[in-house]
């Protein structure tokens, strides 16, 4: 399987058979990961570095597992500790980096559009770990493929993305990426936290949580970014909880058996109670689980991939 894309920025521009192609790639790595040895030889040679600009749990070790996993070298640099406290730029920071023969870079960073200036600034493959508020590529497809492995399938399946859609990386992404594989997007939550042009993306909107519930058959959670001001946007976050949190006592009274996905980290009581986080409809575990074994996939694929096109 050869990639069109060199790099990944992020699913806006993706096509459906490179999603397909990550895919099913990743069922064969998740096989591996299953294995008393969970290691092969793929990357053995290459060398991946994990710039992380912001900060993060689930995707930096997912990424260093799945280097680890390929034999790849793999380098973290995050900016606590770094020169970057002594003023170097972030392009001076990249080519010292580079210097060093680095293959791939695993970039995060706060600023949305990052990854696309890192490629006209290098030239190693850029790998998309989550910019500012723009994209989140291999959270949306750790997101499909887990919908995929649980549901059979994504073509036509209904999936809302419910809660802070206006902060979200992890939104955007999902909807490129839903949408290539033909299943059908709504988006869920207060006008405040839904950007007013949205349907122009071929996303409905549903304002009404018990409605998103019946309509769909997965709901992906997403976490009210406190941190990004979306605490402006309602008037405390038990009021936010009352009217979309996803409760036992709300599944129960829809009565209706849909996938719960969150990205994670959790703001339980606030877009999910602790009971439903940990309760049966949820994957939320599985979801970081698979995780490692896309992220294996696409470095693997882009790690190996010949030609200059993209
Ligand atoms: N889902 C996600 O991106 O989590 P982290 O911020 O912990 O990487």
């Amino acid at each position: 399987m050869q990639l069109k894309t060199k790099h990944l920025l992020g699913l806006e521009n993706v096509s459906s058979s490179d999603i397909q192609s990550i895919l099913d790639t990743a069922v064969s790595f998740k096989q591996v990961l299953e294995r008393p040895i969970k290691k092969v030889p793929t990357l053995q040679g290459k060398t991946v570095v994990n710039l992380f600009y912001e900060n993060s749990t689930r995707t930096r070790i997912s990424f260093e597992l799945a280097e680890k996993r390929l034999s790849a070298d793999s380098v973290n640099f995050s900016v606590s500790g770094s020169s970057v406290s002594k003023g170097e730029t972030f392009k001076d920071t990249v080519r010292n980096i580079e210097a060093m023969k680095v293959d791939m870079i695993v970039v995060r960073h706060g600023s949305a559009g990052v990854p696309q200036y890192l490629t006209k600034i290098s030239d190693s493959v850029v790998i998309n770990a989550g910019d500012g508020i723009h994209e989140h590529p291999t959270q949306a497809l750790l997101d499909m493929y887990s919908i995929r492995e649980k549901l059979g399938k994504l073509e036509g399946l209904k999936v809302c993305i419910v809660g802070d859609i206006a902060h979200s990386r992890v939104a955007l992404s999902n909807i490129f990426g839903l949408q290539a594989m033909g299943a059908e997007v709504s988006v869920c939550g207060p006008a405040t936290l839904i950007p007013r042009n949205i349907g122009d993306l071929g996303v409905k909107v549903i304002h009404n949580i018990d409605e998103a519930i019946q309509e769909n058959d997965v709901l992906n959670i997403l976490r009210i970014q406190l941190e990004r001001k979306a605490r402006a946007a309602f008037p405390s976050t038990r009021e936010y909880h009352k009217y979309y949190g996803i409760t036992k006592e709300r599944m129960e009274k829809n009565k209706k058996d849909v996938l719960l996905l969150h990205p994670g980290p959790i703001n339980r009581g606030v877009e999910i109670s602790s009971e439903m986080a940990d309760g049966e409809h949820q994957i939320i575990l599985e979801q970081v689980t698979n995780g490692v074994a896309v992220r294996m996939a696409i470095l693997y694929l882009l790690g190996t991939r010949q030609g200059e096109d993209n």
